[in-house]
């Protein structure tokens, strides 16, 4: 009887090693709502979510140290540029997309290797009281150019990876040469030498200090929504947002996404993450506590979010694909404009 107990025991004890479900995942998303998803994920499948929360660069080291011995799954970023970029070094490896994320990723927000789980545009914020509409009509990312906004433009430091992105674009669309020209012009307009975050930046405008700013839109929301704090809310409600390049090529889209690892023991676990992330479900969750946009259709965005109903023209002749790729290019322009 009791050497049955111990088998039984032992056997136990080894099933639960030999089914334990997991998936590993490397983040530099700063979010506790994703935290939470992952937990909901959890109690559907029964398949443990292990979070590994850093910066973008620390994380990346410690992957292409550990190698072969990392057990990272998925790294997940809100970025385009740096998961192309990541996938250029070699550390990612072809996911296996399953039909269900095929379906609802358009192919422009995804690689073989990487998909996007949610989105977000890098916009124009303005003072009604010191632009005018006029001003503004036909505004495009290459019009920031344009020596009327002299002294008037606020933006922050080239190596923001946001902005290489931006910049990533406008190399793929305009040229590298075109884009040299652009960024020196866009140096020459800055009203203070660039420092902050995408919030500094609407509050800049809110200040006074600059009468544009770029900034991305999901922070204008965060900003309204009063969690930044009464200071940054007022200031938030002083700017509006404009959708630049509506004329043609769209507004400048990027992406929070994740990317199969090049060493992911866990693959199969991995994808049926990003299918639940990618449910109606989990995106509503996504947008209504980031403010980004879904990335599926058939999911509204937060009401707190410049362009909430989506009917701006995004860029989709643009790939996401292409950042990584232009990465280089754009921080080499951008510092050879002078651009801190
Ligand atoms: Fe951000």
């Amino acid at each position: 009887m009791r050497k049955i107990t111990i088998i039984g025991i032992l056997f136990a004890f080894i099933s639960s090693f030999a089914f334990s479900a997991e998936v590993n995942v490397f983040s530099a998303r700063h979010y506790d709502s994703d935290i939470q998803l992952y937990e909901k994920f959890t109690s559907k499948t029964g398949i443990k979510v292990n979070v590994v929360s850093g910066k973008d660069k620390a994380l990346q080291k410690r992957i292409m140290e550990e190698g072969a011995d990392c057990v990272g799954d998925l790294y997940i970023t809100a970025d385009a540029g740096r998961l192309g970029a990541f996938q250029a070094k070699g550390m990612l490896q072809k996911a296996g997309w399953s039909k269900a994320i095929k379906n609802v990723v358009p192919s422009q927000f995804r690689s073989a290797q990487w998909t996007g789980i949610a989105k977000r545009a890098r916009i124009i914020y303005y003072s009604p009281e010191r632009v005018s509409a006029n001003e503004l009509n036909g505004m495009t990312y290459e019009g920031l150019a344009d020596p009327k906004w002299k002294g008037r433009l606020v933006i922050r430091k080239s190596n923001n990876i946001y902005n290489q992105s931006l910049v990533a674009s406008l190399v793929k669309n305009n040229g590298k040469n075109s884009t040299a020209n652009w960024a020196k012009l866009v140096v020459a307009n800055m009203a203070r030498t660039p420092k902050g975050n995408d919030r500094a930046q609407i509050m800049a405008v809110a200040a006074g200090e600059a009468d544009i700013a770029v900034a991305n839109t999901y922070y204008h929301a965060l900003m309204l929504s009063g969690k930044k704090g009464a200071e940054q809310q007022e200031a938030a409600k002083k700017v509006m947002p404009f959708f630049p390049n509506q004329q043609d090529r769209g507004t400048h889209m990027n992406i929070s996404g994740a990317g199969m690892l090049k060493h992911a023991p866990n693959k199969s676990n991995a994808v049926k993450l990003v299918e639940f992330l990618l449910t109606a479900e989990a995106q509503n969750h996504i947008v209504n506590n980031t403010f980004e946009y879904p990335m599926i259709s058939g999911v509204s965005a937060n009401e707190l979010v410049p362009g909430k109903d989506m009917s701006f023209k995004q860029d989709n002749k643009t790939s996401v694909k292409t950042y990584g790729a232009k990465q280089a290019d754009a921080l080499e322009v951008m510092l050879a404009a002078g651009w801190k």
